[in-house]
């Protein structure tokens, strides 16, 4: 069959302060800003700023009106990924076919169009509040129809695409989520974790990752399991009220250089246990990258049959222990990070019970 959906096109964040969050992207992370809509440029309701690195897009948006809807999402979710956007080559046909497979439209296939050209886009609803916006560019030449140019250079840091987007859905309600994308996207099982894999001492999680054909679009579904404890997947949903994003994974091709420069930028970065690189080469062997280096800068390893990555994980990026970025480095592994999860959930843990979640 062929592909209906291509790569990411774009995510759009609605944030109560859009002018604050685009300037922490750009001198935290290094993102260019390249475009911007708001009262300036004819649309009086909302303010959006379009920010730029490698082919990561992000869209930060945040309401000016107090009758404005986004004001309830907000009010539900705080600061959160609204819209996954994704890049099609038939949007009436891809639209037509998620609907009949069960997707419930937000809005219909229509035409966007200004001087530069016209771009045509459809919406449907996932899990939670979030929605995937389909979008056939067309040969439209700058970001999208409406957003004027602007370029507000940031620092980049080496973040150069997203490589995977996971989503937090409620008890019981994963494998329900992993058959909608098979029927309306086409998008596959991929691989599954169970709460054996993911598991600590006191709380759990299973997680499926659904993904393209071409392994282009990857999106990991959690779903809270029983523990001791509450799952930090509950902690997450009981903070965003429903189903949501839980991480963007944006990739770099010098994780060490990377880390180092959003670390100097003061992103904040979850601590792994002390202990985690006591028997770590014996578990991951030959690396290319210095493990001094690797330890100096906290960033975890992992390997697998086809290669190992390395991986590091912010601390929320706002105040409810809800959106997270990753950054990811792939050196032949195409999962994610298994034998990272035990370390990963007990640092997790531990900042949610000082948050008085667990
Ligand atoms: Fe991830």
């Amino acid at each position: 069959m062929e592909q209906l959906v291509g790569k990411v096109h774009h995510v759009e964040l609605v944030v109560g302060n859009a002018k604050q969050a685009a300037y922490y992207y750009r001198k935290a992370f290094g993102f260019d800003q390249v475009a911007y809509r708001g009262p300036e440029t004819g649309d009086p309701t909302r303010a959006s700023y379009v920010l730029r690195q490698g082919d990561i897009w992000m869209i930060l948006t945040t309401p000016l009106h107090h009758l404005d809807s986004l004001n309830n999402w907000l009010t539900l979710h705080g600061d959160g990924v609204r819209d996954i956007a994704l890049e099609v080559a038939d949007v009436d046909a891809a639209y037509a076919h998620a609907v009949a497979g069960g997707a419930v439209g937000e809005a219909p296939p229509r035409d966007h169009q200004d001087a530069a050209g016209t771009v045509r886009t459809a919406t449907i609803r996932t899990f939670g509040e979030v929605l995937h916006t389909m979008v056939q560019r067309r040969d439209y030449p700058g970001f999208l129809p409406g957003f004027a140019p602007c370029e507000v250079r940031g620092i980049p840091t080496g973040l150069t695409f997203i490589d995977h987007i996971v989503g937090n859905v409620e008890d019981r309600q994963m494998e329900r989520w992993v058959d909608w994308y098979d029927r309306t996207l086409g998008l596959g099982r991929f691989v599954s974790y169970d709460d054996k894999d993911i598991s600590t001492e006191y709380t759990a999680l299973r997680s499926t990752v659904v993904a393209s054909a071409d392994r282009v679009l990857k999106f990991p579904l959690n779903e809270p399991a029983d523990g001791l404890r509450k799952s930090q997947i509950q902690e997450y949903i009981d903070a965003n009220v429903t189903a949501g994003v839980q991480h963007i994974a944006l990739a770099c091709d010098d994780i060490l250089a990377a880390i180092t420069a959003l670390r100097a930028n003061g992103v904040e970065f979850l601590t792994v246990p002390r202990g985690y690189y006591g028997n770590l080469w014996d578990r991951v062997g030959e690396i290319g990258e210095d493990r001094d280096r690797v330890r100096d800068l906290g960033i975890l390893v992992d390997r697998d049959d086809q290669g190992y990555l390395l991986q590091l994980f912010t601390r929320p990026v706002q105040d409810r222990p809800t959106l997270f970025i990753e950054i990811i480095q792939r050196r032949g592994s195409n999962s994610f990070g298994k034998g990272n999860f035990k370390a990963l959930f007990e640092t997790i843990e531990q900042e949610q019970a000082l948050r008085g979640n667990l």
